[in-house]
């Protein structure tokens, strides 16, 4: 089988390292990549937002199967465009990617389907939007409607920091992404990630994870695209994880299938989980970035049986087999991030790191230079080591992350807290 993975960070490299280990895949293809995914595959240039490119290039390398790693390509239809020229792809369609292009859509089909989450106003004017936040008060939460980088979203824990935040939406802070706001009930809980996947169907859990979203030690500072991760994830027990299935995904599945936009591909609910009752902060409809990472390490060369499964409707017949083990991934992130960061710096140290199925260092921001390897992106290495206990893959990973020489980066030494205190 010849595959084609749309996708450059660090979720990539592990979908990538992940594919390659299953006999199934003869040849494997990145478009873009980076620096570390070239290690071990093809990277190609591609404008992956552009659908007519995309199907173009996949027919001329003969590519089988294509695996869509960014929310970017799904909203903008490329799924679509390689189902109607016949190419198997892994993502569903540009409709069903509104559940996490748009938060106003979401949370009218949670509705729908009677799903646990925050209540919530959605509105298209700041005046009324305002009124609504005066009412109501502190904490609460305002989001833009669409794709924001992962930035659209403030936690107000002050009236005033909420009405700030609707001036800047409707001023054009996030472009046409903060035309229209949602505004949410704040809710309180531990967060954790549930990773199903759907064939339009059918559902298959793939595991939980617990991302780290601030940048600072105990939780502390800006929010980021998240830290570092680890799965599983002990705070959804397998009886959350049952309800969460039975009250807010089966339910929403049904709504896209019922509505026309059957959901195929893989789908992250993000979930608040409080007493015992987990409810739906988010979708997103695509792995987590760095939570793929570590699913990836525990399910390794399966999920490519697994993901075609789902493109090809056969998610009925298909499991997971578990091994009964833990990974963690930590973030490197250059200084500066989330803010303006410096880039080019030299990455040193990395050759003589173990690479094994416990052990592995999947690239975010890198790129290769004169036999160098530099610092390109915010996050730029994810530190990912399997063990039989958390605390063991946790201490795998950090004897990596002392063995990377890197003077322009920074990380978490906390990674896994809540799990291990
Ligand atoms: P989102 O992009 O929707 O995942 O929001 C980013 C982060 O904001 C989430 O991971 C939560 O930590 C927080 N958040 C979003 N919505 C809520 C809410 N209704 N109550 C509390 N925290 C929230
Ligand atoms: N790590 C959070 C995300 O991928 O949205």
């Amino acid at each position: 089988m010849n595959i084609l993975i749309l996708g450059s960070g660090g979720r990539e490299h592990s979908l990538a390292w992940a594919v390659m280990q299953n006999p199934k895949c003869d040849k494997l293809i990145v478009a873009p990549g980076n620096a570390g995914i070239a290690q071990i595959a093809d990277c190609a240039s591609l404008d992956i937002e552009n659908g007519g490119e995309v199907v173009s290039f996949a027919e001329e390398n003969a590519i089988d199967f294509v695996i869509i790693g960014p929310e970017a390509p799904l909203a903008a239809g490329v799924a679509d465009r390689l189902r109607e020229a016949g190419i198997l792809v892994f993502g569903p369609s540009g409709d069903a990617a509104k559940l996490e292009a748009s938060k106003s859509f979401t949370k009218e089909v949670c509705d729908a389907a009677n799903a646990p989450t925050a209540g919530y106003g959605h509105f298209t004017d700041a005046e009324a939007a305002k009124a609504h936040i005066r009412k109501n008060g502190a904490p609460i939460v305002v989001k833009a409607d669409g794709l924001a980088a992962g930035k659209g979203v403030i936690v107000a824990m002050d009236e005033q920091t909420a009405l700030d935040a609707i001036d800047d939406m409707f001023g054009g802070a996030f472009g046409g992404a903060g035309a229209e706001v949602v505004i949410e009930e704040f809710m309180e809980g531990e967060e954790a990630s549930l990773f199903v996947l759907c064939d339009g169907e059918d559902i298959l859990s793939i595991g939980t994870a617990q991302d780290h979203k601030r940048v600072g030690e105990g939780d502390t500072g800006p929010n980021t695209g998240g830290m570092g991760a680890y799965s599983p994830a002990p705070v959804l027990s397998a009886e959350i994880e049952a309800k969460a299935m039975e009250e807010i995904i089966k339910p929403t599945m049904k709504v896209m299938a019922d509505r026309g936009m059957p959901y195929q591909g893989v789908l992250y609910a993000g979930l608040m989980i409080k007493d015992g009752q987990p409810r739906l902060v988010e979708y997103n409809v695509r792995f987590g970035d760095p939570e793929c990472q570590v699913l990836m390490m525990r399910l390794g060369g399966q999920v490519l049986d697994l993901m075609q499964a789902a493109a090809e409707g056969r998610l009925a017949e298909a499991q997971v087999n578990w091994a009964d083990d833990h990974a963690i991934t930590v973030v490197m992130a250059a200084h500066g991030y989330p803010g303006s960061y410096e880039k080019g710096t030299e990455i040193t140290g990395l050759d003589a790191l173990p690479e094994d199925s416990a052990n592995m260092v999947f690239h975010a921001g890198t790129k290769a230079e004169d036999g160098k390897v530099l610092a390109t992106g915010g996050r730029v290495l994810n530190v990912t080591a399997r063990g039989e206990s958390l605390q063991e893959a946790r201490d795998r990973a950090y004897a990596m992350v002392n063995g990377v020489d890197w003077p322009g980066g920074f990380f978490r030494r906390d990674i896994g807290w809540r799990a291990l205190d």
